[in-house]
């Protein structure tokens, strides 16, 4: 697992999005796993100015996110299909019949053999991925084991609290969430993820100061993987004494 620095965030967003952009074009119908969260917005807002300079085509690309909110309606303004329509679907020229995201609000069965349907079907040539405080990604929580295929998880209060600056309240927060598992994530021939804010510290050192691999720290898993990237703005590099 590499670690790649950079100036800033913003930095990070647009190193990714060429990383992105390369896979695009040597492959034009490529599939990408992809994120939420406000780490990515950059990543999406700097694709998004790509191709309207007109250096990437997304016409042919197929996408599935990680993860989405149980109980929320695609129509929800927070829902993860929202987020992705608002910061990247609807500014590129992507097909969205192209675009998967879980159905939150289907029942539960259909909802994960649907997921699971489509990753089996449809191998990731990228995985995008961020951090959660505690080491999640996806919404794979940390746990006793790592679980592998597609499935439902209770959010920790700490992840409730932290995306509640999305929402009006905690209290609007969903307590539960649908998500591709670790097996599935690592599966991606390539996976970047991209790490922002001081409450990731933690997860920063879960990664760069040893070589355990545990589950209570789901991110760690990524040591594991063969073409696997971190990339850290300086100040939380610095911070995190890495
Ligand atoms: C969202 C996802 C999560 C986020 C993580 C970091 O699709 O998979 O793992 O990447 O919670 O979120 P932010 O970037 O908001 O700190």
């Amino acid at each position: 697992m590499k670690m790649i620095v950079v100036k800033n965030h913003e930095e990070a967003g647009v190193l990714v999005a060429n990383i992105i952009a390369d896979v695009v074009r040597d492959r034009k119908n490529a599939c990408l796993g992809l994120a939420t969260g406000g780490s990515m917005e950059c990543v999406y807002a700097s694709l998004a100015e790509l191709f309207a300079r007109g250096e990437i085509c997304f016409e042919a690309v197929a996408t599935v996110n990680l993860d989405e909110y149980v109980g929320l309606p695609p129509s929800h303004p927070q829902s993860y299909r929202r987020y992705m329509d608002r910061h990247f679907f609807d500014r590129v020229d992507i097909d969205k019949s192209h675009t998967y995201i879980p159905l939150g609000m289907e029942p539960p069965e259909r909802m994960l053999s649907d997921f699971q349907n489509f990753l089996d079907a449809r191998p990731r040539d990228f995985q995008l991925l961020g951090v959660g405080a505690n080491g999640h990604i996806g919404f794979n929580e940390p746990g006793p084991v790592f679980e592998s295929r597609a499935h439902i998880v209770t959010l920790n209060e700490r992840t409730r609290r932290d995306n509640a600056r999305f929402f009006a309240s905690i209290d609007e927060v969903p307590r539960r969430a649908v998500t591709m598992g670790i097996g599935d994530i690592m599966k991606a021939s390539r996976i970047v993820t991209l790490v922002h804010g001081e409450n990731k510290l933690q997860a920063v050192r879960e990664l760069f100061t040893h070589d355990r691999v545990s589950p209570e720290a789901p991110c760690t898993v990524l040591k594991l993987h063969r073409d696997a990237a971190v990339v850290l703005p300086e100040y939380l590099a610095r911070l995190a004494g890495v």
